[in-house]
């Protein structure tokens, strides 16, 4: 399992984030997409805020007439979203919380208390042929309560672990990189495909790629941030390296 390929997922939010900052049409986050393709990016996600504040949603009509890689859709488990998603059937649907009382205290969608609810909301979205991912904390909890409603992917949130190693205090950041190291095993196990991200960076990203059970990084404001400094195509292919680089040199 170790040298199986991990796809980088490039999250194109924060383009959209630049261009509403003067309300107009440029940068185009649909373009960075594209490119991101071309670096080698083996997925588009994009997550279409209840608020709008970055993505629109002629955004994600426009990523679906034009991407040639899939699409990963990221939404609030709401009816409206839900909506949408169907109008569209993204390749996957990644359910991320947006409201506190949709989170646990990890940060990841609160799955175990609504289990019944998010069970009902999922099962459209699989018949429409949607993987469906759930955001999650690296929480056996949560995990079994993803595995029991019927999602097919998890996303592991590696945003404690991102933080600590911000903040410096690296015996919080190694205890959370084994618990996400424990909770992949432990979801893998059950047959969840497992996915992580949130917050990753150059100086994160190869102990969380290393883990043999993950199979899709999803990366978005450290490389669009980077782009400003390198372009996109380089900051993608840097990341891209590091990928191969803690994984022994993937091949396909
Ligand atoms: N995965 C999920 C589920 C997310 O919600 C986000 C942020 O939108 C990401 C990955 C990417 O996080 P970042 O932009 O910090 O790399």
């Amino acid at each position: 399992m170790s040298n199986s390929v991990l796809r980088l997922g490039i999250n194109i939010d924060h383009v959209a984030t630049v261009r509403n900052a003067r309300g107009g049409a440029y940068p185009d986050p649909i373009r960075a997409a594209k490119l991101a393709e071309e670096a080698g990016a083996d997925g588009i996600t994009a997550h279409l805020r209840e608020d709008r504040r970055h993505i629109t949603d002629e955004d994600i009509d426009r990523l679906v007439e034009t991407l040639s890689v899939p699409l990963n859709f990221e939404m609030a488990a709401t009816q409206e979203m839900q909506t949408i998603a169907l109008r569209h059937k993204p390749h996957a649907v990644c359910l991320v919380p947006e409201k506190r009382e949709e989170r646990t205290t990890e940060g990841g969608l609160e799955v175990a208390r609504e289990e019944n609810k998010l069970a009902h909301f999922i099962a459209p979205l699989r018949d429409a042929g949607c993987r469906v991912s759930i955001f999650i904390a690296a929480d056996q909890k949560q995990i079994e309560a993803a595995h029991r409603i019927g999602a097919q992917v998890i996303e592991l949130h590696t945003g404690a672990y991102c933080d600590f190693h911000a903040e410096g205090d690296f015996a919080a950041r190694d205890k959370e990189l084994e618990s996400l190291r424990e909770m992949a095993a432990f979801a893998h196990s059950l047959g969840l495909e497992v996915h992580a991200g949130h917050g990753l960076s150059y100086e994160t990203v190869q102990p969380v790629a290393a883990f043999p059970e993950v199979m899709e990084l999803n990366i978005g404001h450290f490389l669009i941030g980077e782009a400003i400094f390198r372009g996109l195509a380089p900051a993608v292919q840097e990341m891209r390296r590091l990928m191969d680089e803690a994984r022994g040199g993937a091949v396909a």
